[in-house]
């Protein structure tokens, strides 16, 4: 049985995901506001080091796996902690935590992503590269320039931001070479309570109207399942895959970007890439 750090333990799918491993007879150590084993605020850099040295500390300085499910939605006036939230509540835990998943061996990491990262039209490069630099005072400008509709967009970008960073982070000799898996959960519209606060505030037209080839909702214990399923030996072989659990919406949205063939630009970053492999090996 192993041992696992849950961000946003205490709702919706982080719940889900802790009740499912603690089901499976794991441990869980759950990091969240409320309800849960390390009390923290991951919108502050003193709150992430605080819960990331407490969970160290409760775990003997061993993880065999972390979740990290603790975000917030696009809340309209709320760009900064959204994106601190989203990005580095996910990113400077995880980095504190690596020394204990490489500590066990064959450890798995799942980020939870969002099909917003495909489904937002014109969201800012710009912000995306300024918080995968660790600029969030330009990310959070960069945003500002959609003045009262900015939300969707601090959202959408602290989900690339993040997607970008595990994607980077899973195939690097810190992570792959010390035998860590990461891997995105990139969720549609999931019936939780972040959800509900949604449609609370207005946007139920906007989630109706979404479009979901499958039809309906997610289950949050379903996504339990997902994540179960990925930090078990079957997902042995996963490493920097981004799945979408979403109804169909992507694949609706983007039938054809994606698979696509490498053209000219991307060549040369390919043959640079190829090389530095065979270097290393
Ligand atoms: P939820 O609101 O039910 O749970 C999120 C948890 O994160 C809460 O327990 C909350 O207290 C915690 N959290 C928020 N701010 C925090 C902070 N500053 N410090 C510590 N903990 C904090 O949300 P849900 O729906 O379960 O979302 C889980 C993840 O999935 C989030 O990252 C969300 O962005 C993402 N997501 C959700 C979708 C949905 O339809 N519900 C769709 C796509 C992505």
């Amino acid at each position: 049985m192993g041992t696992y750090a849950v961000t946003g333990a205490a709702s919706g799918m982080g719940r889900a995901a802790a009740e499912r491993l603690r089901g499976d007879g794991h441990t869980v150590v759950g990091v969240d506001l409320r309800d849960v084993e390390v009390i923290a605020d991951l919108s502050t850099p003193t709150g992430r080091a605080a819960a990331a040295a407490e969970v160290l500390e409760r775990v003997g300085g061993r993880l065999d796996g972390a979740v990290c499910a603790a975000g917030l939605g696009g809340v309209p006036g709320r760009d900064r902690v959204v994106q601190q939230v989203n990005f580095f509540g996910v990113v400077d835990p995880l980095e504190a935590w690596r020394p204990a998943l490489a500590a066990a061996g064959n450890s798995k990491v799942v980020v939870f992503g969002s099909n917003s990262t495909t489904l937002t039209p014109m969201v800012p490069e710009s912000a995306v590269r300024a918080l995968l630099a660790r600029n969030p005072d330009k990310a959070l400008r960069v945003v500002g320039r959609f003045r009262g509709r900015s939300a969707p967009f601090a959202y959408a970008s602290s989900k690339m931001a993040v997607t970008r960073w595990a994607r980077r982070s899973a195939v690097s000799p810190q992570w792959a070479g010390a035998g860590i898996r990461v891997n995105v959960l990139a969720p549609g519209i999931i019936a939780t309570p972040l959800l509900e606060e949604q449609i609370a505030r207005g946007e139920k037209d906007a989630v109706e109207g979404l479009a979901v080839p499958i039809g309906g909702r997610g289950r949050p214990e379903d996504v339990g399942d997902w994540v179960a399923f990925m930090l078990s030996p079957a997902a042995d072989f996963l490493c920097g895959s981004v799945i979408f659990l979403d109804g169909g919406s992507d694949a609706y949205f983007r039938t054809d970007d994606w698979p696509a063939s490498t053209g000219p630009a991307g060549v040369i970053r390919y043959l640079r890439r190829a090389k530095e492999w065979r270097a290393r090996h």
